[in-house]
This record gives C-alpha cells, structure tokens and sequence, in this order.
C-alpha cells in the first residue's frame, strides 16, 4: 500500500516476506509525531487510569491524551464520563489532578460546572450579550472501562473497545487477572522515539542477545507470536528447568505478552500481570509506565514476590533501554533507511507497521 503522509511518503507491503520496516524518518522527524498524535493517538482507545480512582460520585482524574486535556469523572448519576478540562472562558484548567468534588470550577476565574459538564455559574458576567449560559457546557469524549482500567477516544463515534478487543477479555479472565490490585508504578524516560520500545517489545528475536537472563528461564525454541485484528500475543513457555525467577503455578504456566494498538502492552505472568504504557514525550523521547497489579497485594508474601518480579522486570528493562537507544542512533545514521523482517520472529513487529500504515492512510484518503 502507498502511504502518502507529509513528509513522508512510502509503500508498505502487507505481506511479511516482501515487506520492507519503516523509514527511518517516521522515528527521527519531529513533524511525523505530530501526524501520528493526530491520526493515531487521538482515534485510539487510550489508557488513562484506573476504574477504583472513579467509584464513587465526584471522584475525578485529569489526564492528557495526544495533548487534549482531559478529565475523567463520576456523575451524580453514576455516569462515567470524560470531559474536556478546558474551561469555555478562556481555556484555563477546569480540574487538576485528582480527588473528589461536588462540582467543577475552573482554576482561573471560577466559573463553576456539574459533574456532567453543564455551566452552572459564570462569576460577575452580568451584561454581556449573546451569552447563553445554559447552553455551555464542556465537551465529551468516548470513555470505556476494561479490567479495572479506564480508557479514552478523542475520535467521535470510535468504535467500542470491546469491538478492538475481541476474545481478549475472555483469555485473561481465564488467567485470573480481574481480581488482581495495583501494587506498584514505575516511569521510565528512554532515549528513543515511541515507536522503537514498541517495535522492541513485539517480537523475542532479540532475546538471546540483549536478554540473557530471561533467555535462561523461557522456552526459546517454542516462542511464538499471534496476530489478531488490532492486538497480538506473544507466548512465552517457562523453562521447568529455568533459574526460577519466572514462578510457575502449574507445569503448562506461559508467560504471555499481550499489546494492543497501538501504545499498550500486558504482561501476564502466572501469579501478576503489568501494564506497559508507551507515551511520546517527544520524537526521540519515550515515557513507559510500568504497573503491577497482584492479588492479596499487602501480605508478606506478595511483597517478596514484587521485589522479585520487580528486579527481574528492571534487569530487562535496563536491557531494551540499552538497545533502543542505540537503535534511535542508528536510525539517525546517514546510511540507513529500511530493513527487512525475519518472517519467523518479527509477524508482530510487521503487523504494527502494517497498523500503523494503515491509520496514516485512512485518515489522508
Ligand atoms: Fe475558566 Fe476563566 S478560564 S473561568
């Protein structure tokens, strides 16, 4: 398919084994992540915080998606809802951060609005003309829940998470993960563009160089990747006879790594899973928010097993820094553009490009 963006203009070839990988201007141009906040970013389901921040009536959270402010909160009417946290005056913050509240007021002059959005008061502004109050209000935007999580699309009329997400519900469910609470968080900042950690993520090819620890506990021979319509996963086996630093419940016990388009990632392992959230800070700056949720997350027993899990998780992420950041070099090298796929360990890598592409297209038909 010819992708035609500015600047960039490319072919990408759907079929794995002729395909080329992305040029290296869409890792290294600042004005291609301006297009991808645009096409991609803003019509995505994207992960903004957790459903338990927002149980209760005027509880609300603020965060930003593809640069929109937004903020996150209970109704009295129960109703989720994801406004805009930008005030109809003069565009000052409506709410920040987190907590709970009746109503809403604006941070710079105080104009007040429910919960549900509506103006219910604009401070001395008697006279002026054309003002209807009742009929401003702050605009909406799509907003799900899913496993605990709270999702928002800028994009109107998104389809619905559950249709991106097919039998996806279904597999962690059967993992166990919906009684799983958040333990810990962890931010990252890496040196390289987004789509770099993401590319580095979806496939194990680099496993036995840039990982040696994990090599020694999985199942490299039996590794594999499945592409779905909008998700993939990765399957991991665990070595019976490994260092023991992946536990295993039952003999048959896989690490799974679940990603969703574009920017999410799910790491499932027997007794805890962990979000990865890969957000853009610039176009070779990466923000990835790492979270772990356990059952029982405050006995002794767990503790020990978040600090195992955590160093483990660290080791390899000191890794993949290590490389990604020398890829972002490499990319930027005057003698590199486009490489190719290895057909048997990069299907997930091609099938985000293939995404990716598609997106951009779409949007600039
Ligand atoms: Fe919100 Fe003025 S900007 S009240």
């Amino acid at each position: 398919m010819l992708v035609t963006t500015f600047p960039f203009d490319f072919n990408f070839d759907e079929r794995l084994p002729f395909a080329a990988t992305l040029p290296s201007g869409l890792y290294t141009d600042p004005r291609f992540l301006e297009l991808e906040k645009e096409r991609v970013f803003s019509r995505t389901w994207q992960l903004v915080g957790r459903e338990e921040q927002v149980r209760e009536p005027g509880q609300f959270f603020t965060a930003v998606v593809a640069d929109e402010p937004v903020l996150v909160v209970r109704g009295q009417d129960e109703t989720l809802r994801a406004l805009s946290n930008v005030c109809r005056h003069r565009a000052g913050p409506v709410a920040s951060g987190s907590g709970a509240c009746k109503a809403l007021r604006c941070g710079y002059h105080g104009w007040s609005y429910g919960l549900d959005g509506r103006l219910t008061n604009a401070p001395e502004f008697d006279g002026v003309k054309d003002f209807e109050k009742e009929k401003i209000r702050l605009p909406s935007f799509g907003v799900e829940t899913w496993l605990g999580l709270v999702f928002v699309n800028l994009a109107a009329g998104a389809p619905a998470l559950s249709e991106s997400l097919g039998d996806l519900q279904e597999q962690l469910s059967r993992r166990g993960v919906f009684d799983m609470r958040l333990t810990l968080r962890k931010d990252w900042d890496v040196a390289c563009n987004w789509k770099v950690y993401v590319d580095n993520y979806l496939e194990g090819y680099h496993i036995p160089i840039v990982h040696p620890g994990l090599m020694k506990e999985i199942d490299y021979a039996r590794y594999r990747t499945q592409t779905r319509a909008l998700w993939s996963e990765q399957h991991a086996p665990i070595k019976a006879e490994g260092g023991g630093r992946l536990r295993k419940e039952r003999p048959e016990d896989e690490a799974r790594f679940f990603w969703i388009y574009p920017n999410l990632m799910l790491n499932v392992y027997p007794d805890n899973f962990s979000t990865n959230l890969i957000l853009p800070l610039s176009h070779d700056r990466t923000l990835t928010v790492f979270e772990w949720y356990f059952r029982d997350p405050q006995s002794e027993e767990t503790q020990h097993k978040l600090a195992q899990t955590v160093a483990f998780s660290d080791e390899i992420q000191l890794e993949d820094i290590g490389i990604c950041e020398a890829v972002q070099r490499g990319l930027r090298s005057r003698t590199y553009d486009r490489g190719r796929y290895s057909v048997a360990r990069e299907n997930g890598v091609h099938q985000f490009h293939g995404l990716l592409a598609r997106s951009l297209r779409v949007q600039s038909a």
